[in-house]
């Protein structure tokens, strides 16, 4: 089971939209992929589910991370998450036939409250690392994707795992970062979505090495804790503007800027297209599975998850490639 964090710093740059797309594509060819909506805002959830849907049998039947987050105890291990996932039956319709499965662990419009009470668990926003429910408080996702590996659900566990990240580095972020082993950037080619990557990293690197040194501080009392060394799979360039066919010079600069970092990037981008992707709203089909999207993005999405799952290692999602999926766009 792969687990990738989609993190950004900067708000609206496709995070969600990177999730969904790729979530969906993956499942599309006969693999099993879960995503994580950790964001409050709950845009991944209400991409799969009408608001009324998502009232009636998530909300109020206790069917999403809050609840999850929600029903654990102190000193106890966290409930198995697979109680709380849902199947977006829209996606399935189309996913099922190839024996792939996508399913989603929905958020919640008052996720913040996790956050807020894992944050006072800690000792506030500025606890010094020392806490004693440090781990209690960011191994407690990796706990709960551990869940599936050891109960029989359904065959096998999921291949995949894709966590969407509110735009922030909060605590349920720190809690993604800790439960996976790579990190997708997307971006936007704009001077603020570059300084935001630089900015992301800083803070991914400074977590990694603090949860890696109280470990070691810990390690009398948590012996299992796992050392974290995530990757950064790359920055993806989301929304990339065209000029005559071809990507404006523009982006080469914010490329390059990224590539200076030392931070890798994906050469596949996808374009700017509102008809793909902000306007399929009442489908809640993402843009990969829609009839309706124009070819030039689909092969662009196509490309893009191609080059996700070189990256990833492929090896690990089971035999079978892209190669004939191409024919189906
Ligand atoms: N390639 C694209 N072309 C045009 N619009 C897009 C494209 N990709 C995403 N969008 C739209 O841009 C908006 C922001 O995208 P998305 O919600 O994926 O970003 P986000 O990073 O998850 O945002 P947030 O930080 O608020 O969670 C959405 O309305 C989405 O439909
Ligand atoms: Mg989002």
């Amino acid at each position: 089971m792969k687990v990738v964090a989609i993190a950004s710093y900067k708000g609206g740059v496709g995070k969600t939209t990177l999730t969904a797309n790729i979530g969906a594509a993956i499942a599309r060819l006969g693999k099993r992929v879960l995503m994580i909506d950790l964001d409050p805002q709950a845009n991944l959830t209400f991409s799969f589910y009408p608001a009324e849907v998502w009232r009636l049998e998530l909300a109020d039947q206790r069917r999403t991370v809050k609840a999850w987050f929600e029903s654990w105890r102190p000193d106890t291990t966290p409930p198995p998450l697979a109680g709380y996932v849902t199947t977006p039956p829209t996606a399935a319709e189309v996913i099922a036939p190839g024996g792939g499965r996508l399913d989603l662990l929905a958020s919640h419009l008052a996720l913040g409250d996790v956050e807020m009470d894992l944050t006072a668990r800690l000792g506030g926003a500025q606890a010094h690392r020392s806490t004693r429910h440090y781990f209690e408080v960011y191994e407690r996702l990796a706990t709960g994707l551990a869940s599936f590996d050891a109960q029989p659900y359904g065959a096998r566990p999921y291949d995949l795992v894709v966590i969407d990240c509110p735009p922030h580095f909060g605590v349920v972020t720190r809690a993604a970062i800790a439960a996976c082993d790579h990190v997708l950037v997307p971006a936007r080619p704009d001077l603020l979505s570059t300084l935001g990557v630089e900015h992301l990293l800083g803070k991914i690197g400074r977590f990694v090495w603090e949860y890696n040194r109280v470990g070691e501080l810990q390690s009398g009392v948590h012996p299992a804790v796992k050392r974290l060394d995530p990757r950064v799979l790359g920055v993806v360039f989301m929304m990339v503007q065209y000029y005559r066919g071809r990507p404006t010079s523009f982006l080469r600069r914010h490329i390059d800027q990224i590539t200076e970092l030392g931070v890798p990037t994906f050469t596949s981008m996808i374009r700017s297209s509102h008809r793909s992707f902000a306007g399929t709203g009442d489908a809640y089909l993402p843009a990969v599975l829609s009839p309706d999207t124009p070819y030039d993005v689909a092969c662009e999405l196509v490309d893009l998850v191609e080059e996700f799952l070189r990256r990833l290692g492929a090896s690990g999602l089971g035999e079978g490639g892209i190669g004939d999926w191409r024919g189906e766009i």
